[in-house]
């Protein structure tokens, strides 16, 4: 038995580590300039973790920031989860981690790995479960510190990535506000052009793997590149169907921040101008689970959005996944 009601933001938050890493920092670390990384990525600086911040740091610093923005305490959540391919440790999950120290006394929690698509794959359970009144309020965290995954040699991939994680509540709310549809995808064939190959069962942590690099993500830029042009516009118009919503009405797009080259296809096919598309790319690079929550923490707390805008979320990563959501903002 279910019932139905709607299912909105009640509260957001992020928290940003403050060391940045500049695109210039980055030519006195591998071959490589400014002008490539911005001509090629759009992206200028990131932020960086400081050796002692893990993931559950700075999940926890964006969660109570939001539970602030939501006035609500802890104690009040029935669920936790926590979207990352960088916990604190492979188990216990990062979502307990932030569990006990937000003191949210026997409240549900664990982590969800979709990749970058993470973050969007959280609140499609979480809208689940506030919709079918099972729970009032779920906190879903997108956190990565790429950082710690990444091989600072390798000029393919160390330009893109940062750290980064917002936090958002979600709320019982009127049936027609909040998040209005959701789609979520995926295609395992093409998992390895983006992983992440030692460090559990199939490839244990030994030296031998050490040796070959194998604790660094491994990508093939290009294949992930042709991927996620045309599944940003797939997904984006699948769920604006499923929200029976026509493009036009569309205020924001929220895409994933992985490339601006990638950000303005997927714009150009969904002929969305400029000024209606949230970009943080070249300020934070690619922060995976944390680019669009951060994107949409920021904007919201700049009072950027007005009741009743249309936002549209959408976002591909690690799977390959890719996930979307339409969400009126009230
Ligand atoms: O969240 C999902 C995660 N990942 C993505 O979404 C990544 C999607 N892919 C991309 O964003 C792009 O494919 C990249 C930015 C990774 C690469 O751009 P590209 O235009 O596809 O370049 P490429 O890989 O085809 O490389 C072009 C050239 C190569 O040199 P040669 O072989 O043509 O001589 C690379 O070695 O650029 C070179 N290159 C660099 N040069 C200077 C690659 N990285 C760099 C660099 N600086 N950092």
């Amino acid at each position: 038995m279910s019932t139905h009601r709607g299912v909105s933001i009640i509260g957001w938050g992020r928290a940003m580590p403050s060391k940045v890493i500049t695109n210039s920092d980055l030519e006195k670390m591998v071959d490589t300039s400014d002008e490539w990384i911005r001509t090629r990525t759009g992206i200028r600086e990131r932020r960086v973790a400081n050796p002692e911040q893990a993931a559950s740091d700075l999940a926890f610093d964006a969660a109570q920031a939001a539970l602030k923005k939501a006035d609500l305490s802890p104690d009040r959540l029935g669920l936790i989860i926590v979207a990352t391919v960088t916990p604190d440790m492979a188990f216990p999950a990062t979502a307990c981690l932030v569990q006990d120290r937000l003191g949210a006394k026997g409240v549900a929690a664990f982590d969800l790995e979709a990749g970058c698509s993470g973050f969007l794959y959280g609140l499609s359970v979480g809208h689940q479960f506030v919709q079918s009144a099972t729970y009032d309020y779920v906190l879903i965290i997108g956190v990565d510190i790429l950082s710690r995954i990444t091989n600072w040699e390798d000029r393919n991939t160390c330009v893109l990535f940062g750290d980064g994680a917002a936090a958002v509540i979600l709320g019982p709310g009127e049936p027609e506000q909040g998040i209005l549809s959701t789609y979520l995808g995926s295609d395992g064939g093409g998992g390895k052009y983006l992983y992440l190959p030692a460090g559990g069962s199939r490839y244990p942590l030994d030296h031998e793997a050490l040796d070959q690099g194998l604790q660094y993500t491994q990508m093939n830029g290009p294949e992930v590149f042709k991927f996620a042009v045309r599944i940003m516009g797939e997904a984006a118009l699948e769920v604006l169907k499923r929200a029976g919503l026509k493009l036009e009405q569309v205020t924001y797009l929220i895409p994933h921040q992985a490339n601006q080259r990638i950000i303005d296809a997927a714009a150009k096919r969904l002929r969305l101008p400029p000024e209606r598309v949230l970009v943080n790319l070249d300020r934070y690079g690619n922060m995976s689970s944390a680019s669009i929550p951060v994107a949409l923490a920021e904007a919201a707390d700049q009072g950027q959005f007005q009741p009743g805008d249309i936002l549209l979320l959408v976002g591909f990563g690690a799977g390959l996944t890719w996930g979307a959501t339409v969400i009126r903002w009230g």
